[in-house]
C-alpha cells in the first residue's frame, strides 16, 4: 500500500527543489552575464529570481549554502583575514622593456629545450593584484592574496562578491579534478574606477591614484558589503599543479573557460618571433580599448612539459616573462600652480601647462595631490617637466627636466597659506598631507560643494536642481545651505514675468519630493566626511534615527560593522559642531527623513499566513507591501506552492505565476481587498 505523503512535507520538497534550480539557473545567467557578457534575461528577471532564492532559503535555514548566488550580495561582518599558505609559491614574473630583450628572452628558451620546437603563449598582462582560488568538488573553497608569496590573506568573503568568478562551476562534475587551484587578477574596471572616485569625491574621501590601488583597497575592506557595491572583475590565467586536465597551458585555460572562469580572449599561440611581436605591437595600441588596465604582455612557454624542462630560479619560473609597455609621457613647460578647493574645504594643487599631446588627449592640467609632491618633485617655477598617464586617465606630473632650468635659483613653487576662495588661514592636520580651508560656514566652494552634493542623484535626488543652477542661486543669495532649499518658492525661482514659472515648479515639486528620501539616503546626503552610501546605510541601520546617531559616542561608532577609527571620529566631530546640529535641526523641520520607519507590530492578522507578492501596484511600492505583510504577522515568500496561504495579485501578475495559483488552489487577493483585510474590515 502506498503510503500518501504529507502535504506539507511534499511541499517542503518541492521548495528545495525549487532551490537547487533556482541555484542553478542563476549561477548560469551570472556566467551568461559577467563571462559571456550574453545576457538571456534582463537583470530585472535575474533580481526577481534572486529574491525569490532568498525568500525560499529563509524558509529552509537547512539548505544553506556557502556558494549559492544569493552570498553575492555581501555582508557587514567585520573579519580579520586568516592567513593561508601557498600549495606553489606565487611568484613573479622577470621583467622586459624591449624587442631586444624579448629577442633574448626566445633565445634562451630555444637554447634551454635543446633545439626542441616550442610554442609560446602571449596573453596581456592585467593590471590588479593576483588572487589564488582553491575549489573542491566544484566548488569554490576558498581565496587568498599573493601576500608574501608564500603565504597570503584569505579574502574568500570578498571573492564571492565578485560575479565574474563562478562560485559553481560548470561543466560534468566527472571531467573536473577533484581538487584544484587557479590563479589570475582581480581587476577594477575602468568604468567602476570612475564612478568610484567621483563618489570619494563627493563624500570627502582620498581619491584612488588608478585601478589597481582601488581594487587592492577594495579586496582588503573588512566589509564585504563594500566590496560587492564596487563592481571588481576578475580574469584567471594560469593553473598550478601537475594535475591539470591537458597538457598545454593554453588548452587547460580553454579548459578553465569551459568550467564557467572567465579566461582572456586576447590570447594567442605563437610559433615565431615575429609573431609574439605581431601580438605585442596590437596590444600597445588596442590595449586603450580594453574595459579594463593592462600594463604589459605575459609571454609564456606552451607546452607543461617544456615549462617542467626549463624551471625556476628563486624569483621567477624560466619559461614565462613580463613585456611591459612604455608608458606614455610628454614634455612640456609648467606655467602656473593654481589651488582649488573641494566641497569638504581640502585644497587641491593644480599644474596648468603648456598644452602637450599624451596618448590620444591634449593635456593641459595635472593635479600635483598636495605639498610633499611639489617638495618631493622640487618643482620650480617654469620647469619644464614630464607628464605621464597614470593608468592611462589622469595625467601626472613624474619628474623634472632639471636640464632645461635656464636659472638653477628659480623660485621654489610654494604652497597657498591662505584660501584662495575666501582668504581664510590653510590648516593642515597632523598625519594628512592636504590642506583645508577651515572656513566651513563662508568658503564658497565648499557651501556650494555641500549643495551640489545633497541634491545629487544618489543622495536626495533633485534632479531638476543641477550644479549650475545650484550655484547661480547660491549665488544669487536664494540660498545659503542646504535647509533653505525647503523654503524656496515658485515666486523666488521664477522672473518678474513668470516666464520660468513651469520649471521653477518643477525644481519646488522636486524638493517637497525629497522629503521622502530614506533617512540612510539623507545621511549620505549631510556629507559627513568618510560616510558613502554603504557607510550611511549601515549607520542608519544600527542607530535608526538621527537622535540616537549624534548621541552615540566614539565608542558606541566602532561598535558598528565596518565603522573604523577615521569614520567614528567623523562622524562624532561632525554632530559636535553645533552649526550642523542647527542644519539638521532645521531640515527636520522642513521635513525631511530623520529616521527609518519603525517596524512595529501593527497587528497579528496576518500570523501565520505565507504571501506571495506579484504584479504591479497602485496605492504603495512592492516594498511597503512586504513591510506591511511583516508588520501584520505574516510572512513574504518568493514562490506559490500549495503552502502559500494567498497572492497579493497586483495589475499585470504574470501567466505563469497565475497559472501556478490556480493549479495549487491559492486564491489572489487584489490590493483593495488585501488593505481592506488588514484594516479588519
Ligand atoms: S602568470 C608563474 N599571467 O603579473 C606565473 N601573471 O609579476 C604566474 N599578471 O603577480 C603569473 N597578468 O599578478 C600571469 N596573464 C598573466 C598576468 C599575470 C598579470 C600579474 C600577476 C603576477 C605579476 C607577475
Amino acid at each position: 500500500m502506498q503510503i500518501p505523503l504529507n502535504p506539507s512535507v511534499m511541499f517542503q520538497q518541492q521548495e528545495k527543489e525549487r532551490i537547487l534550480w533556482l541555484r542553478k539557473e542563476l549561477h548560469r545567467h551570472n556566467h551568461n552575464y559577467y563571462v559571456k557578457s550574453a545576457p538571456e534575461i534582463s537583470d530585472r528577471e535575474f533580481d526577481e529570481l534572486l529574491a525569490e532564492l532568498a525568500a525560499l532559503e529563509a524558509l529552509h535555514p537547512d539548505m544553506a549554502d556557502p556558494n549559492s548566488p544569493t552570498v553575492r550580495v555581501g555582508s557587514d561582518l567585520n573579519r580579520d583575514f586568516r592567513q593561508v599558505e601557498h600549495a606553489y609559491p606565487m611568484l613573479s614574473l622577470g621583467n622586459t622593456y624591449s624587442r631586444e630583450e624579448v629577442r633574448a628572452f626566445y633565445a634562451r628558451v630555444a637554447e634551454g629545450l635543446g633545439g626542441q620546437p616550442f610554442e609560446i603563449c602571449c596573453e596581456l598582462k592585467f593590471d590588479g593584484l593576483s588572487i589564488s582560488l582553491i575549489y573542491e568538488n566544484g566548488r569554490l573553497l576558498y581565496a587568498v592574496t599573493r601576500g608574501d608569496g608564500v603565504r597570503g590573506d584569505d579574502v574568500t568573503e570578498n571573492i564571492k562578491t565578485i560575479r565574474s568568478i563562478p562560485l559553481c562551476l560548470s561543466g560534468e562534475a566527472s571531467t573536473l579534478p577533484e581538487r584544484f587551484e587557479i590563479r589570475g587578477e582581480v581587476l577594477m574596471p575602468w568604468e567602476s574606477f570612475e564612478r568610484l572616485n567621483v563618489e570619494r569625491e563627493r563624500s570627502g574621501e582620498p581619491l584612488f591614484a588608478n585601478p589597481r590601488n582601488a581594487a587592492s583597497g577594495t579586496l582588503k575592506s573588512k566589509n564585504s558589503a563594500v566590496v560587492a557595491a564596487r563592481g571588481l572583475d576578475a580574469y584567471l590565467y594560469y593553473m598550478p599543479g601537475d594535475e591539470t586536465p591537458c597538457d598545454t597551458h593554453y588548452d587547460n585555460l580553454q579548459c578553465a573557460a569551459h568550467w564557467g572562469f572567465k579566461v582572456s580572449d586576447a590570447m594567442c599561440v605563437a610559433k615565431t618571433l615575429d609573431e609574439v611581436y605581431d601580438f605585442i605591437d596590437y596590444w600597445d595600441e588596442h590595449r586603450r580599448e580594453l574595459p579594463v588596465a593592462t600594463d604589459g604582455i605575459v609571454l609564456k612557454v606552451n607546452s607543461l612539459a617544456q615549462q617542467q624542462e626549463l624551471g625556476y630560479t628563486a624569483k621567477s619560473p624560466r619559461w614565462a616573462i613580463a613585456y611591459k609597455f612604455q608608458a606614455e609621457r610628454a614634455r612640456t613647460r609648467l606655467l602656473e600652480v593654481t589651488f582649488q578647493v573641494g566641497r569638504t574645504g581640502a585644497v587641491t594643487p593644480v599644474a596648468n601647462m603648456e598644452p602637450v599631446q599624451l596618448a590620444g588627449t591634449v593635456v593641459r592640467r595635472a593635479s600635483l595631490h598636495n605639498e610633499d609632491v611639489i617638495r618631493q618633485l622640487d618643482l620650480r617655477e617654469g620647469d619644464f617637466v614630464y607628464v605621464e598617464k597614470a593608468g592611462e586617465i589622469i595625467p601626472q606630473i613624474v619628474g623634472v627636466d632639471v636640464s632645461a632650468r635656464a636659472d638653477a635659483d628659480a623660485k621654489h613653487v610654494e604652497f597657498v597659506k591662505t584660501c584662495p576662495e575666501c582668504g581664510a588661514l590653510l590648516v593642515r592636520y597632523e598625519g594628512e598631507a592636504a590642506h583645508y580651508c577651515p572656513n566651513y560656514t563662508a568658503c564658497p566652494p565648499q557651501l556650494k560643494g555641500r549643495i551640489e552634493h545633497f541634491v545629487s542623484r544618489e543622495a536626495m535626488n533633485i534632479d531638476s536642481l543641477g550644479p549650475e543652477t545650484a550655484a547661480l542661486y547660491f549665488d544669487r543669495g536664494l540660498i545659503r545651505d542646504v535647509a533653505d532649499l525647503y523654503a524656496l518658492r515658485v515666486a523666488d525661482l521664477c522672473g518678474a514675468d513668470r516666464s520660468r514659472e513651469k520649471s521653477a515648479k518643477k525644481l519646488v515639486d522636486g524638493i517637497a519630493a525629497s522629503r521622502q528620501v530614506p533617512f540612510d539616503r539623507v545621511l549620505y546626503a549631510l556629507g559627513i566626511r568618510f560616510v558613502g552610501k554603504v557607510v550611511a546605510k549601515t549607520l542608519a541601520a544600527h542607530f535608526r534615527n538621527i537622535d540616537r546617531l549624534r548621541a552615540a559616542s566614539v565608542d558606541d561608532l566602532l561598535q558598528v560593522e565596518g565603522v573604523g577609527e577615521a569614520i567614528a571620529t567623523s562622524v562624532k566631530t561632525f554632530f559636535d559642531d553645533e552649526r550642523n546640529m542647527q542644519l539638521v535641526e532645521r531640515l527636520m523641520q522642513a521635513g525631511v527623513q530623520m529616521e527609518l520607519p519603525e517596524v512595529v507590530q501593527a497587528s497579528d492578522r496576518l500570523a501565520g499566513k505565507s504571501i506571495v507578492i506579484s504584479g504591479t501596484f497602485e496605492h504603495h511600492s512592492r516594498e511597503d507591501y512586504k513591510a506591511m505583510i511583516e508588520a501584520h504577522g505574516g510572512k513574504n515568500v518568493g514562490s506559490i506552492s500549495k503552502k502559500t496561504s494567498f497572492v497579493l495579485a497586483g495589475a499585470n501578475m504574470g501567466p505563469s505565476k497565475l497559472e501556478k495559483a490556480q493549479k495549487n488552489g491559492v486564491p489572489l487577493l487584489s490590493e483593495d481587498e488585501f488593505l481592506q483585510l488588514l484594516n479588519g474590515e
